[in-house]
């Protein structure tokens, strides 16, 4: 049979939907990256705020009569939730007419035999399956994910998350925390180099928690940078509570862990952090910063914030603001509050800042962001920096495009060198988002 997979979410999604290729792949299921062949359809799907479930459902509708002509031409169809959404939303989802598999993220070894449960030709009912148990051990040990090839991969290095930050679902769709162990981590990145992977970006909800049998995420990240021939080393996304001086040093100090640390703010008020049960107040938060700057000097920092958490006043909002202005962050994903069932804050706070207020203070905040992200990339003219080609620019033909050790993007006019290869570029312009520069044979490499 054949599967065709489609990926939404955050990047953990993008590495299970590698876990997911390989246990179909072993089980001798073929993948196929066209739509209208598949006999099974899978969407690994997302909950963080309403509008990713609103573009599943939209997805499923979408869906309907290629369902209608597989039934009729083959007598099978399926299709398929995989993840958060499928986690959080259990048996509900069948309520959608197309859905008639249900598998949550830690019951993918599961998949092959649910597939061929619901997938019985002949009976008269359609066939349902769900499993959506959560598991406080499972981290898809012994499977090898089924990578494309590219530039960088994504290493899980723990699953879940104990935080309960009280706006997320992230806890209730991915369960508690578990990490692998170092061995089995080494082992596999070890593989990865020899494969030709140049980037490895270390994996997990709450990636700096990581604690497996005395090791910690500092002594991870160390041993990961000692393999041979990896040339750069990411982590994606930390939380600020897990950022020991062993960490940042181990950031400092080691030439290929990257110099680009996402610091997650959400707020900037002492109330609205607590409401939000963040563990860190604005002062904190600020204090940890200037430090990764000390002892980091180049380093990159990017942030994510919420405008509009239940109760959030003008002023708490103004203290977000200056937040941002005092911490200067490179750039900033931000985001209107989305009340998510089953949450500590939909259970205890209503959602009460208006539609329109929260349109006004996101608006405010990416003004001050976009000046601020305009700065900080000004700041980078004239130096050379070495950036990491990932291939064309999609949007400048003639173009390559690659990212600094900062993660940002940098485009330049094509060279004659290839995907994967670290050349120097000299800055000459910059917009918001984008480095431009040209390629410099004879480098001075200038640290700040
Ligand atoms: N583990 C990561 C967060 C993953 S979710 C971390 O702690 O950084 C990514 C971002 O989505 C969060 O940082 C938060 O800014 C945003 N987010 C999470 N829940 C949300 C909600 N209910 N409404 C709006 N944004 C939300
Ligand atoms: Fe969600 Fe907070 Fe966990 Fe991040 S740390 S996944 S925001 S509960
Ligand atoms: Fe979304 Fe789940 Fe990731 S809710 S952001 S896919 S962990």
């Amino acid at each position: 049979m054949n599967v065709y997979l489609e990926t939404y979410g955050c990047q953990m999604n993008v590495s299970d939907s590698e876990v997911v290729r390989a246990v179909l792949a072993n089980a001798g299921y073929s993948l196929s990256s066209v739509i209208d062949e598949a006999d099974v359809v899978l969407l690994n799907t997302c909950a963080i705020r309403e509008n990713a479930y609103r573009k599943i459902y939209g997805r499923l509708d979408t869906l309907r009569p290629l369902r209608k002509k597989m039934q009729t031409e083959r007598g099978r169809f399926v299709v398929g939730l995989l993840g958060c959404m499928a986690q959080n939303m259990k048996e509900a989802m069948f309520r959608h007419p197309v859905v008639n598999l249900v598998v949550g993220p830690d019951n993918y070894r599961a998949l092959p035999e649910l597939i061929s449960k619901v997938s019985k030709t002949g009976q008269k009912k359609a066939q349902r399956e769900i499993d959506a148990d959560l598991s406080e051990y499972e981290t898809y040990q012994g499977i090898d994910p089924k990578r494309f090839d590219g530039v960088n991969a994504w290493v899980t290095v723990m699953r879940g998350c104990d935080n309960f930050c009280t706006f997320c679902v992230v806890p209730y769709t991915r369960g508690r925390e578990r990490s692998r162990s170092l061995d089995d981590v080494l082992c596999e990145v070890r593989a990865l180099a020899a494969q030709g992977f140049r980037q490895v970006t270390l994996l997990g909800q709450n990636v700096n928690s990581y604690h497996a049998k005395g090791v910690s995420f500092a002594d991870l990240i160390t041993a990961v940078a000692d393999v041979p021939g990896v040339e750069r080393v990411r982590f994606t996304s930390p939380h600020p509570k897990d950022f020991p001086e062993s960490l940042l040093e181990a950031i400092a100090v080691h030439p290929n862990i990257c110099n680009h640390i996402h610091l997650p703010l959400q707020s900037g008020s002492d109330r609205i952090l607590e409401l939000m049960n963040r563990t860190y107040t604005q002062d904190e938060f600020i204090r940890l910063a200037k430090k990764i700057r000390r002892m980091i000097p180049d380093v990159t920092l990017t942030t994510d914030i919420i405008v509009g958490f239940p109760t959030e006043t003008e002023a708490d909002h103004q203290d977000t603001l200056t937040t941002m202005q005092s911490v200067e962050f490179d750039s900033a994903y931000i985001f209107k509050y989305s009340e998510r069932k089953g949450t500590i804050a939909s259970k205890k706070f209503p959602d009460d800042v208006k539609a329109e207020v929260k349109t006004r203070r996101i608006v405010q905040l990416f003004d001050a962001q976009h000046e601020i992200s305009l700065m900080r990339n000004q700041s980078r003219i004239g130096l050379t920096l070495p950036v990491l080609i990932e291939g064309e620019s999609d949007k400048r033909p003639g173009f390559q495009m690659g990212k600094s050790d900062g993660n940002t993007t940098v485009i330049f006019p094509e060279t004659s060198h290839h995907p994967g290869e670290i050349i120097p570029i000299e800055i000459t312009d910059v917009t918001t988002a984008t480095l431009l520069g040209h390629f410099l044979p004879k480098p001075v490499f200038i640290t700040l």
